[in-house]
């Protein structure tokens, strides 16, 4: 390939990238995950001041809900950032609205070069009577409304709660960029990223965790019109309620979900299970009924093929699916390690032998009775005390 080729290619990527960024929230799924929130503690949102950047109310429903809410949610500020259009090859065609052409500080210039920050405080500067999305006020950024600019680093910095579906391409930035401000956040992403190197860690040490909706529920976004997305994905889409419309097409993304660091009841429930000689005599899996549970050969751990056949009383070291996590309840279970990519070296996976035809020298977890390497597990074991 010549340097040319490689260039245009690198470039179609970027674009393509960009444009799988543009996938916009529903209010729906806002709702739920707040709300869970909000069961576990009623004053989460209370004097707190709320920051949504990657967004902007006028086309995203996050600071729209945000201010819907400002009053009986107890808000103390709500900031919204937004992108500028020049900047975000995602983008394919950009018209300001005509809420920003009407105010007085339009600037023709600017509504393409410039990010914008939107403010709403508890002042009715609409004179209804309410606190509401009226009543926010808004004015371009210095910058681009990169969340890594330093304006917006302090925007985060002010807040106390960060709540966004950021950029796709840009997760484990925007999640380090996250932890880098200590601050509480809620935002969407994809349940891949749980074995990231910049993710796992944090799971495992109980400073991230899934958020309480969308592990089983499927999450609708819309998408610029004319998108390139999965035909499936669209008619779930408009199965779920949402045919396309004058403004988005939809789809559904299957492995979209939730990480926080905001508690939620979900993750207190513990999982109701049977002990060994149960889970043989009536587990509905034929993989463990009246067999048991297998061994791996490079790694003193048991093979536990589903969440809901986790033995209660095993003392020892489980290899589970990643759906664990889903369901994972840290008063219940402690989480060990991974054997994804390098995090098995790090948990002591040996590479695989010369029985493990295709995966030989690998260090994916090898079950010992067949000689068959196993999808990436989770390493968990009952959290001392827990176990009966
Ligand atoms: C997945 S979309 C979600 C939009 C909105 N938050 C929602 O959920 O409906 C991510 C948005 O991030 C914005 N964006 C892309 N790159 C960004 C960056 N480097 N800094 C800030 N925002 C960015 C784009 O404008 C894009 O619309």
């Amino acid at each position: 390939m010549t340097s040319t080729e490689a260039h245009k290619n690198s470039n179609l990527r970027t674009a393509r990238q960009a444009k799988n960024d543009e996938f916009y929230t529903q209010w729906a799924d806002i709702e739920r995950e707040m709300n869970a929130y909000l069961d576990y503690d009623a004053d989460v949102f209370r004097g707190k001041t709320v920051l949504c950047p990657c967004d902007d109310p006028e086309w995203s429903n996050f600071a729209k809900f945000f201010a819907l809410h400002f009053t009986d949610f107890g808000l103390a500020k709500l900031i919204s950032t937004s992108f500028a259009p020049d900047s975000n090859p995602g983008l394919e065609s950009y018209q300001p609205s005509l809420f920003e052409i009407e105010s007085p500080q339009f600037d023709e210039v600017k509504t393409h070069t410039k990010g914008k920050v939107f403010t709403l405080l508890p002042e009715d500067i609409s004179g209804d009577g309410r606190i509401d999305i009226e009543d926010l006020r808004w004015q371009y950024l210095q910058g681009d409304g990169d969340f890594r600019s330093p304006e917006v680093t302090a925007l985060r910095d002010e807040a106390d709660i960060i709540v966004t579906n950021p950029p796709f391409s840009l997760f484990r930035e925007f999640l380090n960029w996250l932890v880098d401000g200590d601050k509480l956040f809620s935002i969407i992403g994809s349940s891949n990223a749980v074995t990231y190197k910049e993710v796992f860690p944090l799971i495992r040490s109980n400073q991230l965790w899934k958020g309480a909706t969308a592990n089983s529920t499927d999450m609708v976004f819309g998408v610029p019109k004319g998108a390139d997305v999965n035909p499936t994905d669209k008619v779930k889409a408009e199965r779920l309620g949402y045919p396309s419309d004058g403004k988005y097409d939809y789809t559904r993304l299957g492995n979209s979900c939730w990480f926080t660091n905001i508690e939620h009841g979900r993750r207190h429930e513990p999982l109701q299970l049977m002990d060994t000689a149960d889970n043989i005599k009536f587990s509905k899996h034929k993989e463990v009924r009246g067999v048991g549970y297998q061994k791996y050969d490079n790694f003193n751990a048991i093979e536990v093929p589903y969440t809901d056949a986790i033995p209660s009383d095993h003392s020892g070291l489980m290899g589970v699916p990643v759906t664990f996590l889903d369901k994972y309840n840290p008063d219940q279970f402690e989480i060990i390690g991974t054997s994804d990519g390098s995090f098995a070296a790090e948990l002591g996976v040996k590479p695989l032998g010369p029985d493990y035809v295709g995966n030989v020298g690998r260090t994916k977890l090898g079950l010992a009775s067949t000689h068959k390497a196993v999808f990436k597990r989770i390493v968990i074991r009952h959290r001392a005390g827990a176990q009966k």
